[in-house]
């Protein structure tokens, strides 16, 4: 048997109400920094039951909803002050990728005293400690909800920066489908091509295992019917989209995102590119690249995809920005040139199964637009 190695000590709650039904098993203090953007957690719904939830038990909290797309150590720190000011004893992200991200860092920094000017150099150790991280997803993509990452935007490194470690992981993921009928089309989209993306890099990680491998599958599989769903303008299952997106969290919290991630946050950076839809548009020149090293694990994809080639998959992202009425601005080739060192830094070498060149990098950017 291959070698296995899985972590996960998050408990997911998932079904309509779960956050009123199982606030006995969640609520874990006496005081809940709630960590939300500026709209997704209260048009939702999410944000009115935690705090039904919370008032039930008797449980104070304090709302904190400074956090934007792409949140930077700024707002992570005025998130930290909030908690400290209030003595918050646990965190409750609402939102997407963001608030969530933000919420884990949030906690870390105020159990660790982490002081702001450090918050990059220092990186969570695994004997660390975090304040208790409850997660409830109101976007179908990132995985927040189950992985121990925060990505935060580090403007002086002008990318964005990974600042993860055990002690992020959520205590509790709490997913309620109800809470994704109010995102507008493209963000369904964007985050469900999020979460495609994580379940593709993580099956093709060197840290991938059969068992991860398993998971990545049935995350493809069932993503991928409802992008179709979706570019047909039919009904999408919001439920199977929520399911799928959180078993992709679960796969990159053993894998790590690979090449396409590392590709396209300097298309987020630098294009203002949403985050899911830069890897949409990386993800079909990444399948052709990774044909030849990896024939037989690029057949299962396409097989748990229902797609016959890379270039099947191009078609369905084209007709998604078609759907949602963007074309994303193509980079020239200096930009793109100036791209493609982020990939290729030498850290991150070890998580790439096959090391592109610079000039195969700059085949998958350009297959894209
Ligand atoms: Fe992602």
């Amino acid at each position: 048997m291959d070698s296995l190695r899985f972590f996960l000590p998050t408990t997911i709650e998932s079904g309509a109400n779960c956050v009123r039904l199982a606030a006995e098993r969640w609520v874990c203090g006496n005081k809940a920094l709630l960590v939300t953007g500026h709209g997704g957690a209260a048009a939702s719904g999410a944000l009115a039951d935690v705090q039904t939830a919370l008032e039930a038990r008797g449980v104070a909290w304090t709302l904190f909803d400074g956090i934007s797309a792409n949140p930077d150590a700024d707002q992570v720190y005025a998130g930290v002050a909030r908690a400290k000011e209030e003595g918050c004893d646990f965190v409750v992200g609402i939102g997407g990728g963001s608030p969530l991200d933000a919420a884990k860092a949030i906690a870390w920094a105020v159990a660790m005293d982490v002081p702001q000017e450090r918050f990059f150099r220092m990186r969570p150790e695994p004997e660390d400690k975090a304040l208790p991280i409850v997660a409830i997803p109101t976007t179908c993509g990132t995985g927040s909800e189950v992985t121990p990452y925060s990505i935060i935007t580090d403007h002086h490194a002008k990318t964005k920066k990974n600042v993860s470690g055990p002690s992020l992981f959520p205590r509790t993921a709490l997913l309620d489908a109800r809470y994704l009928s109010s995102l507008p089309p493209a963000v369904l989209c964007d985050t469900a091509l999020d979460a495609l993306s994580h379940a593709i890099e993580g099956a093709y990680s060197p840290r991938c295992s059969r068992f991860t491998e398993m998971m990545a599958l049935e995350a493809v599989h069932t993503i991928v019917p409802e992008l179709v769903r979706m570019a047909h303008g039919v009904f999408v299952n919001l439920a199977q989209l929520q399911y799928a997106a959180t078993v992709a969290g679960v796969v990159i919290a053993q894998t790590g995102t690979g090449l396409v991630h590392a590709m396209g946050y300097p298309l987020t950076y630098y294009k203002g590119i949403p985050h899911g839809r830069a890897n949409g548009i990386l993800l079909a020149g990444y399948l052709d690249f990774m044909v030849r090293p990896c024939a037989a694990l690029t057949e299962r994809i396409l097989e748990a995809a229902h797609l016959t080639s890379g270039e099947e998959l191009h078609g369905l992202v084209d007709a998604l920005l078609d759907t949602m009425g963007t074309t994303p601005e193509a980079p020239s080739e200096d930009e793109l040139m100036r791209y493609t060192r982020e990939p290729l830094r030498l850290e991150l070498v070890r998580r790439y199964r096959t090391m592109p060149s610079p000039e195969e990098v700059m085949d998958i950017y350009r297959t894209g637009f």
